[in-house]
């Protein structure tokens, strides 16, 4: 996929940090958002605030549109070193595990299956 696959550090990104030079990083993709300033619906000022920095905690916060999301791609210049999904997904979703909707329905399989056995038996 050419360009995009490209693997930038931290402290490349670092370098990047000026009104007329913008890079940051979302959920391990380096994006360079220099064009994107002026027309960022949320003002320039916060987004300069996390040029040369992570900001996915900062673009998850405002919760932004699926249409963000679409407008973020055009921007993306490489991935980010060292990135491990597994860590910020669990550090994005910590109530993932609260929900307890599948392990109700763990227990509630077996049941069932031995309650069909034991009928069955019976009936024979
Ligand atoms: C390249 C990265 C980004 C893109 C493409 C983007 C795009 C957008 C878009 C399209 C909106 C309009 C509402 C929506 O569709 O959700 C928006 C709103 C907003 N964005 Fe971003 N955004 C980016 C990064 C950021 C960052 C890093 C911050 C915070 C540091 C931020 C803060 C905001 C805020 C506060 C609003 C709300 C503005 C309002 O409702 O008046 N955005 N952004």
């Amino acid at each position: 996929m050419g360009a995009d696959d490209k693997t930038i550090s931290a402290e490349e990104i670092a370098k990047h940090s000026a009104k007329t030079d913008a890079w940051f990083s979302i959920h391990g993709i380096v994006y360079n958002i220099t064009n994107y300033l002026e027309d960022h619906p949320g003002g320039e000022e916060v987004m300069l605030d996390r040029a040369g920095q992570d900001a996915t905690t900062d673009f998850e916060d405002v919760g932004h549109s699926e249409e963000a999301r679409k407008e973020l791609e055009k921007f993306a210049v490489g991935k980010l070193e060292g990135y491990d999904p597994a860590a910020s997904k669990a550090a994005a979703k910590p109530a993932e595990k609260a929900s307890g909707g599948s392990s109700m329905l763990g227990v509630l399989v077996p049941v069932v299956l031995v309650g069909a056995a034991v009928a069955y038996r019976f009936i024979m």
